[in-house]
Order: C-alpha cells, then structure tokens, then sequence
C-alpha cells in the first residue's frame, strides 16, 4: 500500500494491536473499500474479533457485532419485533413491526461463528447481506465480516454450503501463530502485552466520507486488456491446468468474472493507482483460499507470479 494513501492509517492501528495476520488486514481493507463480505476461518484466539473491532473504530463506521449460535432468532439480527393489537370497528388487528436494528442499520458487521447458526436464520440474514436491502429499504452495510472455526468435529460446526460461502468474495484462512509456527511473531505478542498490559483503546482516523468518496472512484479505476487477459488465464489455469472441477472447488463465474474486478479496483486504489496492473491480479489471492483444494491454494504465489511475470514479459516485447 503507497504509504501517502488515506487508508494507510487504518492499516496503523491494526498494526499497532495484532501482530502478523497481514492477510486478513489487506482483505479487511480490500473489503469495505470494494464493499464486499469477507469469510475469516481460523482457531479460537487469532484476533479475529479484534482487528474487526479495530477497522471500525479507527473509521467511526456503525457497528454491529453477533455471535451466533444455534437459536440464533432473525429478530435479533435485524432489531426488534414489536407485535401491537389494535381494536378496530370489525375486531381485534395484530400487527407486527420491525423497529430497525443489527445488520439494518450497521454499517459493519461481525458476524462471529456464522456456522453455527441455523439455516433458517443464516439463509435471511444472508439474502439481505447479498441484496443489501430488507424489503424495498436499501442498508447502509459497508462489509459484514463473517468469521468460523475451522469446520471440524471438535469444534461441533458444519461447513457453509458452497453458493452460501460463494458470497462472501474475500476469503482468508487465518492461522494462528503458534501452529502456524511464527515463533518471531508470537515473541512480538507477548513482548506487546508485556509492555502494555491494559485495555486498548482505538482512536478515530477516518471517516465515512472517504470511503463514499474512494467508492465512487472505485468504478472508474481502468482495467487494460492484459490485466483482462491475465484474469482469464487465472481461471483457465486453475481448471485446466490444476485440476480444478465442480467437485473439488468453488470457481463461480459471477465470483471470479464480475466480482474480482471490484477487488482488484480495490487494491490498484490502495496502491495510488486509478488503472488496473497485472500487480493487482495478486489480490485474487484474498478470494481463493476455500474455493480450491488446500495443495493447490499452497502453490498460488507461484501461480500468480508466472502469470505476473509472462504478463510483463509479453508487455516489453510489444513495446519493443
Ligand atoms: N496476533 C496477535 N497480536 C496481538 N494480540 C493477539 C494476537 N493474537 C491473539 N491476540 C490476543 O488474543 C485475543 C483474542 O483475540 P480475539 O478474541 O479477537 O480472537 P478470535 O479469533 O475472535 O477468537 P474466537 O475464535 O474465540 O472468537 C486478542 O484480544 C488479543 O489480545
Ligand atoms: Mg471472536
């Protein structure tokens, strides 16, 4: 990120808390300027809550924080039911109001542990996530970040089902440092709380207003043909050259073919950039990590480097 960019400064408060997880940081960032969800899965304690906090607070954005869990009612991520009786010439009305709340009114939302809750709720609350709009209304919701656990038995979780998980573009998988084994970084956390062992609090640096503003540029950001191309490519490579299928992975053309354009927008703005580069197809890395097999998640650095790389390549020569 160019060091002058506006967002720079929500970057530094997340910095100034969480050691690492510089994934989930840019996807955090990628999200609310692209207006996208985001899908964080990782082990109980790896900060997931907390850099969620931390962006709203740094950006004075409304939020809105849920745990969900297995009754988990629709009233209470929407607001409240007010149900009232009205007696009339020809009997009795029940009528039943929602005074807005939760999600309807938020501007970001964490919605924590959003697999376990039950399809009823999960299958609303997602429709008004994807649609942005309860009824006719339109919600002010920049980005809801959803987080899990990894979906296992000892964890009493079930998976997404994938065209739920297909709609949350940005995806990380957040590992914690010890497993990760970050020795380095783990020796930071420890050295942080020793030093300041209290509260934390986060200053305001950010206002709604740029947001609205970088929103607005975000559909005029130019994307040249070879960044096109290089997009193409991706998705061809994945499915013809690793093996990619239905069964195996989550490769959903309105994913990869209309919404990682919004995300590459994203990060050419975060770079200063009103024109897409090649550089910026590195930001589908933020989008793929439960969409295809593990093994084959493991090898996209090279991936996108040889795409990258072929890309600049084929540029020289043309201007030669
Ligand atoms: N990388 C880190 N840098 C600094 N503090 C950390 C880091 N990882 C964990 N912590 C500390 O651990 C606490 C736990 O984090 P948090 O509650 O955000 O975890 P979580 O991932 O949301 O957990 P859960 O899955 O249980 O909801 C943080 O408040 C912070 O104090
Ligand atoms: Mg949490």
């Amino acid at each position: 990120m160019s060091a002058d960019n506006p967002f720079v400064v929500l970057k530094e408060e997340m910095d100034k808390l969480v050691v690492g997880h510089e994934e989930v940081k840019n996807a955090l960032l990628l999200g609310i300027i692209a207006r996208e969800h985001i899908y964080v899965e990782g082990p109980p304690g790896t900060a997931k809550t907390m850099l969620a906090e931390i962006v709203s607070g740094a950006a004075q954005l409304r939020f809105f924080f849920y745990q969900l869990h297995r009754d988990t009612r629709l009233s209470e991520l929407i607001g409240d039911l007010v149900i009232s009786k009205e007696t009339t010439d020809t009997g009795e009305v029940i009528k039943q109001k929602v005074v807005k709340g939760g999600i309807l009114t938020s501007e970001i939302c964490l919605l924590d542990d959003i697999s376990r809750a039950p399809g009823e709720s999960l299958n609303v609350l997602l429709r008004i996530l994807n649609e942005r709009k309860f009824f006719d209304e339109s919600i002010p919701l920049l980005t809801a970040i959803a987080t899990s656990n990894p979906t296992a038995d000892e964890y009493y979780n079930e998976p997404l089902d994938p065209a739920n998980l297909d709609r949350f573009v940005l995806q990380i998988n957040a590992q914690g440092l010890s497993y990760g084994k970050k020795w380095e970084e783990a020796r930071q956390v420890i050295k942080l709380y020793t030093e300041n062992p209290g509260e934390y609090e986060v200053p305001a640096r950010l206002s709604r207003e740029v947001f609205d503003e970088y929103y607005e540029k975000l559909g005029s950001v130019e994307i040249p043909i070879e960044v096109q191309e290089g997009l193409a490519n991706f998705v061809a490579t994945l499915i013809e050259n690793y093996g990619c299928n239905e069964t195996n992975s989550l490769i959903s053309d309105r994913t990869f073919f209309v919404k990682s354009l919004k995300i590459m927008r994203a990060h050419a703005l975060l770079n200063n950039r009103e024109q897409c580069t090649v550089e910026d197809l590195r930001a589908l890395k933020y989008m793929t990590a439960f969409r295809i097999p593990e093994e084959i998640f493991m090898q996209l650095d090279q991936i996108l480097d040889e795409l990258t790389a072929k890309k600049k390549k084929s540029r020289t020569a043309g201007a030669n």
